[in-house]
């Protein structure tokens, strides 16, 4: 399904936005970031497709791949990580840390009591535990009944301790707001919500690196369209705000892509506000699975997102073999499962020249997609797929040696 968002603007980037999120603060946080050793320091390849763009007709097609950021496997690690480093300095201005070695655990003797918590789908609570085991601190992560065990273990591995409860994320986010209440916990949450917008917008911010990485990796290839995968928005909103700021007027078109059942970007914008999926929030698609927008993605996405659509989760899986399998031209990629959300609706939209032309598609456009995990619950990536991530790696090890 897709509609387009008649509150979307060709305007400047408004200057109460770029007061939240802008460019300036997004370099900033890049900056402190590459200290962090968990990080990929070349940062991610932006890889061009170009037989997947002859196939599907249309100029250009590239996509950033977030796999390889990190051990932790997806875009994630780019934000929890600063988001716990700004707390940690608005809270204890009266100590000299230096942000630069927070994460580098130099004051960790001074934090080891400090304790943070979250809910997650997966990835957030990983790179929040990495970045609590890094600085020193206590991580406290509540994770829902559709979390598999390997994604647990994943997090556990970092030291943090897990919460189980039952219901879905949304419930589980409550879950983590009582106990922070109860244990004078800090809650370092990727969505926000009512009274609490400081730490989504500086996970937000750092989200803002891969924008910057891509800008300078695409050097004078301008994008026509942006496909960004939503899950509470904060994706859609660190990379559209920066894209809107950096082109102003002579922004590419951005669409969101989101799982059927985990609509809540699409029904907000048929509301014009942040609301909620009207879907059982149960996808393939475990990081997009949410069922409520962030509130403050929601103030940049309903003027910077010119379409939102839907995809089955059946696309999704389509998507993820067809990037593991690669060509002659084409790089083999491990893409998960809310990876692939942005190629699956093109590929939807090209399949109706009567949407591919409401959104503007033809075969001049150069599309910009985001491959935000790699194979992050590797036994899901395997009966997707029917091939082993380590072996798509391998194909891509060998296709890469061949160039
Ligand atoms: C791999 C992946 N891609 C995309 C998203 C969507 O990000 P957001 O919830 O900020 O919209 C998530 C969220 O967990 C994710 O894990």
């Amino acid at each position: 399904m897709l509609i387009a968002n008649p509150n979307a603007s060709r305007n400047t980037y408004p200057d109460d936005l770029k007061a939240i999120l802008n460019i300036q603060t997004a370099a900033e946080s890049r900056t402190w970031l590459a200290n962090w050793n968990t990080l990929n320091r070349a940062g991610t390849p932006l890889f061009s497709l170009p037989d997947l763009a002859a196939h599907l007709g249309v100029a250009e097609l590239m996509i950033k791949d977030e796999s390889s950021r990190s051990q932790l496997g997806s875009f994630k690690a780019l934000g929890a990580p600063i988001a716990l480093v700004r707390l940690i300095l608005r809270l204890f201005p009266e100590h000299p840390f230096e942000p630069r070695g927070l994460l580098m655990g130099d004051y960790g003797d001074a934090l080891k009591d400090f304790t943070v918590i979250s809910a997650t789908d997966g990835n957030h609570g990983r790179a929040l535990a990495a970045a609590a085991q890094s600085v020193g601190c206590r991580c406290v992560i509540v994770l829902h009944a559709n979390v598999s065990i390997e994604r647990e273990q994943a997090i556990a591995a970092y030291g943090a301790q897990i919460v189980r409860v039952p219901g879905n994320y949304d419930e589980s986010v409550e879950e983590a707001a009582a106990l922070a209440v109860e244990h004078n916990w800090q809650v370092v949450s990727d969505t926000s919500y009512e009274g609490y917008e400081d730490i989504p917008r500086d996970v937000m911010q750092g989200y803002g690196t891969i924008a910057a990485e891509i800008v300078e990796q695409a050097s004078d290839q301008a994008f026509t369209h942006v496909f960004l995968q939503g899950g509470v928005g904060g994706l859609a909103a660190g990379l559209a705000s920066y894209f809107w700021e950096l082109y102003g007027t002579a922004r590419p078109a951005m669409i969101v892509v989101e799982p059927q059942q985990a609509d809540c970007l699409f029904q907000s914008a048929l509301a014009g506000h942040a609301s909620k999926t009207q879907g059982s929030v149960d996808s393939v698609m475990a990081g997009l699975a949410c069922g409520e927008t962030s509130p403050l993605a929601w103030k940049f996405l309903h003027t910077s997102i010119d379409h939102f659509m839907t995809i089955e989760d059946e696309d999704a899986v389509n998507a993820m073999r067809m990037l593991a399998q690669g060509s002659d031209r084409d790089v083999p990629l491990v893409a998960g499962e809310s990876a692939v959300a942005g190629l699956a609706g093109l590929i939807q939209l090209l399949k109706s020249p009567h949407l591919a032309a409401e959104v503007g598609i033809d075969e001049s456009s150069r599309i910009l997609l985001i491959s935000t995990e790699g194979a992050t619950a590797p036994a899901v990536y395997s009966e997707l797929v029917g091939e082993t991530a380590q072996s798509v790696l391998k194909r891509q090890h060998l296709w890469l040696q061949r160039k």
